[in-house]
This record gives C-alpha cells, structure tokens and sequence, in this order.
C-alpha cells in the first residue's frame, strides 16, 4: 500500500487535518504537495490543540517524516513562526524528519501586498482569498520570474534575490494600484535571516520520496483546500491558484499514478465555504445559522464566518469522480443532531431541465437551483458513539444515503473534535 491522497472534496475546511492524523497511523511520511499557509489544519491531541498552515499533519506523530513538496508556496516567516511554536509544544521539529523542497515557490511580501491590492481592486467581484500571496506567488512561477526555496541554501544571495523582486513588485504597488511601496530592504533582511534558519531543512524531496517508496515505506499525500478550490477543476475565478485534487499531488511531489493505491475524499456532512463564488446550497436562514454555531464554522487562517448550507450530493459526484476517489470520510455528522429534517442536493434544476452533472461555467450558476431531497432528523447526542449500529437510525440512513448518490463506501465518520470521537466502519 504505497500512495494515500488525502482529498477535500468540498470548498475546503472539511476537516482533512483531523482525517491525516488518523492516517498517520497507516504511515511513514506525509507530504503536502500544493498550496502555501493559506491552508489551516487543525489537529486535537487530548488537552493539545496544534494549528497548521505549512507542516503536514503528521508530525504530531513522533515516527512520521514530514515534506512540503515542490508543488507548495512558502513563505519563509510563516515556516519559521510555526516550527517554533511546534517546538514550544515539544514537537520534533529536526531537519532529520521535516524536509522542504527545493524546488517550492517562496511567498514574499510582495506577493501578500499584491494579494490584497488586486482584490481591493475587483470591488464587489472579488475572490475573497486569504490574503497570504498565494495567487501573486503561483503567477510569479507560471511566469518563470519566481524565487525557489532552493535559493535559500546562500541566505546573504536569497535576501539580495528578495530585495530585487519586492522593487518589481514596488513598481507594481506604486504605480499600478497607487500603494505605499513595501520596505524591501528591511524586508530582504528578514528573508536572509528566515532563509538562515531553513536552510538544514532544504532537499530533493522528489529523489527523497522515490528512496523512501522503494524502501517499502508508505506516503501519505496530505491535500490542501479542496476539490472545488482546485485551480482546473473549482469554479473559476473563485478558485485558489494550485491544483487541490488528486492530479496536484503527482505534479507536486513527482511521483507516478500507479504509486497510488488510495484517493480518501473528506466531506463534512453538511457544507461550508469561505470567499465568493457559487454555493447552490447556501443556506441563509436559521438553519445555516444554527450550522455556523454549533459547527464553529469560522477560518482557521483568517477568522472568517463560513458560508453554511446541506450537503450537495452533486458536488461529492463530482468530486468523487475528478480524484477517482476510493472511499469517503464524512466529518461533523454530530453537527446535524437536533435537526427535524435534513436535506441533501441530489439534482439542480435550470429551467426545464434537472442536472445530475455539476455546471463547470461558473457563470452557469446564476440560473440553477438545488433539487433536494428530504431525509429525517435525529435529536440524539452522537458525541460518544463508536459503531456504526449504534448510531440512531436516521442517521445510518442519512449516510447510506450519501454512500448511494455518491457511489463511494463511507470508511470514516467523525462525531467530534477529538481525536477519538470518530466510527471506522467495516467494510
Ligand atoms: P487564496 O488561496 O488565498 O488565493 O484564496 C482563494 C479562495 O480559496 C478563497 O475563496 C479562499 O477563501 C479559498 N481558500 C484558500 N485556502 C483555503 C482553505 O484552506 N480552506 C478553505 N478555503 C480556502
């Protein structure tokens, strides 16, 4: 059993961090292979609660070996800021388990002023995004003028490499937007400082995974985001800049398909977002309200209310279909306890005619509604079940349900933050 991949099949936010901790077990090295700290994984381990933006999951776990793949933006600060406060939570944080690539992308604060400038600049059609540089940074490799991460192995030639590419951004800044330029002198020595501290972590992550994998070792492939984020496959523009599906973790870490032997997509049992663009199934009544609550629907990354709304079985097809995935994780099913009714989008309606297949033209969006169907409700605290049987029948019903209209067997659902709040199901 060599390759994972570990999928948010949703907009994001399902809950994969708590999903990968579970993996880890199963594993000896979890990479993250896209995106940058735009990403927060949130990991409980009895009283401790660990915050990730950059590190995989794994390493919490003492045995598991961590890589930030090729395929990831860094920016050096926000790598350095986190490994510290790991290791302020005792966490082996040695370069001899936590290995970055050479060959990711560096976020710099260029790209972050630029991040905020162009969505000021959209007005009422912007993204929403985090505001952590990862579209500036992503343009800046598609363009082939961005700085490796390799680079920071020579701390003193990266900061001066910073130093030229915030005065290109400056221009940008100033005379494009109007903005206060950034302080890149200050700035680059902060990079040379942060690259000082990196560089013992730097390596050929790709040579390092194909060792470890003829090694017999097994890799957990830990996504980021989620299916409809995915920069190809998500709802352009409301998208982030990388590829969040199963695609991107082959790009990302340079391994090849027949590695992979498992695609586990994670869905909540419900749906949320964050940032702009479609979400048929938003509810903005009390009952997204009364989901945003009891599910603390709020960013990790940057505070933000998610959007609420039911589950949309076309979506979870979709996704389900573009990661070829091979088993589903249903988290915060203990969310939806209290509820009469629950509703779940099994169709959308355009004007005479039902769609079973997901519109892939977002501006298709605005003239679609969901077609749901409507399942009973449980009023039980699930909080301490631990078998599926034991689960209140509306329930077992409510995920069978989604394993039909999905097509995929439900391995895991979680019923609670904690680490061992959650029903493996037997298949
Ligand atoms: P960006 O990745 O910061 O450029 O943001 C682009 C879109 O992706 C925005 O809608 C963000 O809210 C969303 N996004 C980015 N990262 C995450 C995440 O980790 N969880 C949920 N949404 C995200």
């Amino acid at each position: 059993m060599p390759a994972t991949v570990l999928i948010g099949a949703q907009w994001g936010d399902e809950g994969k961090g708590r999903v990968a901790d579970w993996l880890a077990g199963q594993c000896d090295v979890m990479a993250r292979y896209a995106g940058g700290d735009n990403a927060g994984h949130t990991v409980k381990v009895g009283e401790r609660e660990f915050k990730l933006h950059l590190v995989p999951s794994g390493v919490v776990h003492p045995g598991v070996r961590c890589v930030l793949g090729s395929g990831m933006v860094i920016n050096p600060l926000r790598l350095v800021e986190e490994l510290d406060m790991l290791a302020g939570q005792g966490v082996d944080v040695s370069p001899e388990r936590i290995h970055l690539s050479v060959r990711a992308h560096v976020i710099t604060p260029g790209h972050l002023a630029l991040d905020g400038a162009s969505e000021r600049a959209r007005g009422s059609s912007s993204i929403g995004t985090t505001r952590r540089g990862i579209g500036p940074a992503y343009m800046d490799k598609a363009a082939r003028t961005g700085l490796l991460t390799g680079q920071m192995r020579d701390p003193d030639e990266f900061a001066a490499q910073v130093k030229a590419s915030l005065e290109g951004a400056n221009a940008l800044l100033t005379r494009l937007y109007g903005l206060e330029p950034v302080d890149a002198e200050g700035l680059a020595a902060q990079y040379g400082a942060a690259a000082a501290r990196l560089a013992p972590y730097l390596a050929d992550t790709t040579t390092l995974l194909h060792d470890l994998l003829g090694q017999g070792q097994r890799l957990l492939c830990e996504g980021a985001q989620g299916t409809l984020l995915d920069l190809d496959h998500g709802h352009y523009p409301y998208v982030t800049s990388s590829s969040a599906t199963v695609g991107g973790a082959l790009t990302g870490l340079g391994i090849g398909p027949q590695q992979i032997t498992r695609v586990v997509g994670v869905a909540k049992a419900y749906c949320t977002r964050v940032g702009n663009g479609p979400f048929p199934t938003e509810l903005f009544d009390e009952t997204g309200e009364r989901l945003r609550n009891a599910g603390h629907e709020y960013g990790t990354t940057t505070g933000r209310p998610r959007r609420c709304g039911w589950l949309d079985a076309v979506a979870l097809r979709y996704a389900a279909r573009v990661n070829g995935l091979t088993e589903l994780v249903i988290t915060k099913l203990d969310v939806l306890s209290g509820l009469d009714e629950l509703k779940i989008a099994v169709a959308y309606q355009r004007g005479d005619q039902q769609l079973t297949a997901l519109p892939l033209f977002t501006p298709d969006y605005e003239s679609v509604c969901p077609v749901y169907e409507t399942l009973p409700g449980w009023h039980e605290d699930i909080s301490a079940v631990r078998r599926f049987d034991e689960l209140p029948l509306n329930a077992q019903h409510y995920l069978r349900r989604i394993e039909a209209l999905v097509g995929v067997p439900i391995r895991m659902v979680s019923v609670g933050p904690e680490r061992e709040q959650a029903i493996e199901l037997v298949w």
